[in-house]
């Protein structure tokens, strides 16, 4: 009963602190644009869409939704906690349609018509390819819909354009930089001695991406190692391989690691916590053992991640707050959907997960 209260105390107050940072520029170590409240909106369609649903009340308003893919361990977090916080809010289950785009552009953008042809009130959308954001604005905004983007941020050419044209559209999300720089803290602040198992002077890492195409990847990728320089540390990478944010595949990328490199690899970055399991599973295949002979890092904070964490299988995480964002989400689509605007850019923070804290996190998971 008491951890319940906490809980909740503690997801009201990730979401008052995302709502906080909306518009701010996001927490260090950079910003993506931070942008100014919307006061207006220039689109008449989308006013007069915005104008209907707030007649009536949220439980007539449809909200269309698309995920990148259902079959990813995080966006299937996010999708249920958006689903239930939706309906608390007030939609009606059968007016929230969410469709999986099964990792392939060309059905997503079909979903998205198909969503405009039924008169959706608004959609939220966890594009496959960030890189067709420009296309997929289009469609929606000349379609009068009020558009609110997810977890793959487009490029900051492309939220200029929703400013500079006052769209109803806005990205909600975290800043991956952030989450990247923890990673390489979480293994900096071990100290150099306790990593060196090698004794070359260096951390001698691997690293195992999420989809390039995706700027999270591209970031933690780039700034776990930045982390580890900016600590004064010498880096040597014996391998980069893509494994999609996929468990099977961070698997086998981290198996033929090990066997090519062997005692050599120190240090294990995986992108996402699902291949960071992968990764255990390969680790624990050939005869290594975590935090006596080599170290493991993921991003999001699953619940059998943290179990591992406590446990000292895996050395540390970064929560990627999937409560906080699709909170942030579902109260932009509201906000729409009653006529008002949003910031373009609503932030929020990752937290570090390492043995500290990972109990007190799994437990307000719970
Ligand atoms: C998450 C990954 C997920 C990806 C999907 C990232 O923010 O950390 O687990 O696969 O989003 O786009």
């Amino acid at each position: 009963m008491k951890k319940k209260v906490l809980s909740l105390l503690l997801a009201a107050a990730m979401t008052a602190a995302l709502v906080g940072c909306a518009g701010a520029a996001a927490p260090a170590p950079a910003a993506e644009p931070a942008a100014e409240a919307a006061e207006t909106s220039d689109a008449a369609d989308v006013a007069e869409t915005a104008a209907d649903a707030a007649s009536g009340d949220l439980a007539n308003a449809k909200v269309g939704i698309c995920i990148y893919q259902f079959a990813d361990n995080f966006m299937t977090l996010f999708r249920t906690e958006l689903e239930n916080y939706l309906i608390s809010q007030g939609f009606a289950k059968e007016n929230i349609s969410i469709q999986d785009g099964a990792n392939d552009q060309a059905t997503q953008t079909n979903q998205i018509q198909n969503f405009i042809t039924e008169g959706v009130d608004v959609l939220i959308i966890n594009p496959v390819n960030s890189s067709s954001a420009e296309t997929i604005t289009d469609m929606v905004v000349n379609a009068g819909i009020p558009l609110v983007y997810i977890n793959r941020e487009p490029d900051a050419a492309e939220e200029q354009r929703w400013q500079d044209n006052n769209w109803n559209v806005c990205y909600v999300g975290c800043d991956a930089r952030q989450s990247g720089t923890m990673q390489g803290q979480i293994i900096a602040d071990l100290g150099l001695e306790a990593i060196d198992f090698n004794g070359n002077g260096k951390v001698d890492y691997i690293m195992v991406e999420g989809d390039p195409e995706n700027i999270d990847a591209q970031y933690r990728t780039e700034f776990s190692v930045k982390a580890l320089t900016d600590a004064g540390m010498e880096v040597n990478e014996l391998d980069d391989q893509v494994g999609n944010w996929d468990q099977a595949q961070g698997q086998q990328i981290v198996a033929n690691a090990l066997a090519n490199h062997g005692n050599d690899i120190e240090v294990v970055f995986c992108n996402n916590d699902a291949m960071a399991l992968g990764a255990l599973q390969a680790i624990q295949t050939a005869g290594r053992t975590v935090g006596k002979d080599i170290y493991l890092v993921g991003v999001d904070a699953l619940t059998e991640v943290v179990e591992d964490v406590i446990a000292g299988t895996i050395t540390g995480t970064v929560f990627n707050d999937h409560i906080a964002q699709s909170h942030g989400a579902a109260d932009a689509a509201i906000n729409f959907v009653n006529g008002n605007t949003n910031d373009y850019y609503i932030g929020c923070d990752y937290v570090k997960v390492t043995t500290e804290n990972a109990q007190a996190t799994l437990d307000s998971l719970k």
